[in-house]
């Protein structure tokens, strides 16, 4: 079954095809990073904006390169009808990114989503963008395990979850303020290195001493698997407010390094508490940090040796893009086909919740 998917809810345009769940025919990734350097940050009009002038593209490239070519015949009028010669009678279903994100830029996806469903009579599947992430672990040869512990990390959400099963899910905890990737961004503008702040920290760190500064890490002991990442970003504010430009500079990597090590730390300790706790058979990270190689190494080591780590180890998948959407789609789609078969609008949901399926 190839899954034609569509994810818009940030600052990537992406669409991809994916057979069975698992297997990427395309992922193509328009990315507006260089556009939302210029103001350090995600503008949402203006990410809506640019998402509206690439979807089109995006989607005719990733059908093109997932082999399903585009025919060159021109209309009897003589202008090619490009949304009319869109090839998608060999896709079986189409799934969207419907929330949490962007509202501006999730309209964008599920308005293309909606629209060629229509047209093309194609069963349309609403996916949870934080689902789409966890179902980027799926796109290898390797299939994963249930139970699993699971750690959602990215620019907008942070949760740790017991997998069980296709969409079940038992819920441990969430940041109680910042996510994680939300606070990197933040504390690297702190530093005055670029969007997104992430990589930059991660770079910056290598070179520095992760012990110089001692930053505050919460445990939350009402809920140890709840996350807080506000506190370690206003003491990165003080830290950096009494500091001259030159001395700012001079301290970049070690405040950098320092800053990496207390979130991974919290971050790891917690998924290993969890994973013991509930004594699963494997753990998975999934996100944009999931890309932080600080992170992984951290979460193995303090992991039983037993537990195998799960992560992309291709970065693409680690941060937006269509095929995990494709992939969610596709295990919600198998699971109740017969829900998918009536066209039906989806209401995009800036807060969308993950919810079983
Ligand atoms: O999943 P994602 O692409 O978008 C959201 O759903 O939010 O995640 C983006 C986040 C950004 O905050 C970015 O700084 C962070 O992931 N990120 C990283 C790394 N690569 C991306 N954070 C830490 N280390 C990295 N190597
Ligand atoms: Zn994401």
């Amino acid at each position: 079954m190839k899954i034609l998917g569509i994810e818009t809810s940030c600052d990537e345009t992406s669409c991809a095809v994916v057979e069975n769940g698992r297997r990427i025919l395309s992922n193509v990734i328009s990315s507006q990073i260089a556009l939302h350097r210029k103001t350090g940050g995600v503008v949402p009009e203006v990410a809506a904006r640019e998402h509206v002038v690439k979807i089109i593209p995006v989607l005719e490239m990733a059908l093109k390169k997932a082999k399903i070519a585009l025919p060159q015949k021109v209309a009897p009028s003589g202008r090619i009808n490009r949304l009319a010669e869109l090839p998608l009678g060999l896709i079986d279903a189409i799934a969207v990114t419907a929330g949490p994100g962007l509202l501006s830029s999730l309209l964008i996806g599920v308005n293309a989503a909606m629209t060629l469903a229509l047209i093309y009579k194609k069963p349309l599947i609403p996916v949870n963008h934080i689902e789409g992430h966890i179902y980027g672990n799926w796109l290898k040869d390797e299939t994963p395990k249930f139970p699993a512990a699971v750690l959602t990390v990215s620019g907008g959400h942070n949760e740790l979850l017991i997998w069980k099963g296709h969409g079940e899910y038992k819920f441990l905890g969430a940041t109680l303020d910042d996510a994680a990737g939300e606070a990197f961004d933040k504390v690297a503008r702190l530093l005055g290195l670029p969007y997104p702040g992430g990589p930059e920290i991660q770079k910056a760190a290598k070179a520095g001493d992760p012990t110089k500064y001692p930053l505050p890490r919460a445990w939350l002991p009402k809920n140890p698997f709840d996350f807080s990442f506000s506190g370690i970003k206003t003491a990165v504010l003080y830290l950096t407010k009494k500091m001259s430009p030159r001395a700012l500079r001079q301290a970049k990597s070690d405040i950098a390094a320092s800053f990496q090590e207390a979130v991974c730390e919290v971050l790891a300790t917690k998924l290993a508490n969890a994973a013991k706790k509930y004594k699963v058979r494997e753990v998975q990270l999934a996100g944009g940090v999931s890309a932080n190689t600080r992170l992984r190494e951290l979460a193995r080591e303090l992991l039983p040796s037993k537990i195998p780590l799960r992560f992309c180890a291709n970065l693409t998948l680690c941060t937006d893009n269509a095929a995990m959407i494709a992939a969610a789609g596709y295990f919600r789609y198998k699971k109740n086909p017969a829900r998918y078969k009536k066209w039906r609008p989806i209401i995009a949901d800036p807060n969308l919740e993950l919810r079983a399926f």
